[in-house]
């Protein structure tokens, strides 16, 4: 009696947000942007002072803040951080936080309430293997690292903001190095995952494949 979940992992900008929330509308379900509660986790922890590196005071952290997503925008403590969360330093600071067990332990009960009626598409690193491991379909999402950084650039030349192309690329391998490295809920293909290499792929056509594919699983 469980409503269904696609699972959508990947690295870094691989364009998993896109896509998972494509498909969500397509569908009508529910869609979890997993990244943005460690990126909360990760602005809250800066403006609270605590260090990255002090995963129990974190873990205690997030149960006192008050998460609320609305219409596409991202309430903290009442407080719109939408903008704020998507900072490449509060990236690099959320992969900082996510390494923590305490934390990723604290989110888990929040990420599983958002399955809900009449599906959910999640996107994230762990959503196939650690949050929904009976997701009906399980999708990981990824693109070369040089693709990834020219979309991340081209997003923020996009969004007025002033970016090099060659420190976005050693951001983006820094956060996919400690991603897949680390000891809970690493970065990695999930069993029975279907690989989706969107390098040479449009939004429509990953969209498409996910959507097809979903349609045989069910
Ligand atoms: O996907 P996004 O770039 O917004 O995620 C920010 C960071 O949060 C990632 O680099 C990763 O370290 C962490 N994260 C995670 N598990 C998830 C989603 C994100 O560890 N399910």
């Amino acid at each position: 009696s469980q409503f269904p979940v696609i699972a959508i992992d990947g690295p870094t900008a691989s364009g998993k947000g896109t896509v998972a929330s494509l498909v969500a509308q397509k569908l009508g379900f529910h869609y979890l942007d997993s990244g943005a509660l460690y990126r909360l986790v990760a602005l809250a922890s800066e403006k609270q002072g605590i260090d990255a590196k002090n995963g129990p005071e974190l873990g205690l952290l997030v149960p006192k803040l008050l998460i609320l997503f609305k219409n596409n925008q991202v309430f903290l403590n009442n407080e719109d951080v939408t903008e704020a969360i998507r900072a490449e330093n509060i990236g690099l600071r959320a992969s900082a936080v996510a390494v923590h067990p305490e934390v990723r332990a604290a989110l888990v009960g929040l990420q599983r309430s958002f399955r809900q009626s009449p599906g959910l598409v999640a996107d994230g690193r762990d959503m196939a293997s650690v949050i929904f491991p009976d997701a009906i379909l399980k999708v990981f999402l990824t693109a070369t690292a040089a693709a990834r950084a020219e979309r991340r650039y081209k997003q923020l030349i996009a969004k007025g903001i002033s970016a090099k192309l060659e420190d976005l690329l050693q951001d983006l391998q820094e956060r996919d190095a400690r991603d897949s490295s680390r000891g809970t809920a690493p970065l990695l293909v999930a069993d029975g995952a279907k690989v989706l290499e969107t390098s040479d792929l449009s939004i429509d056509q990953a969209v498409k494949t996910v959507l097809d594919w979903y349609q045989s699983a069910i």
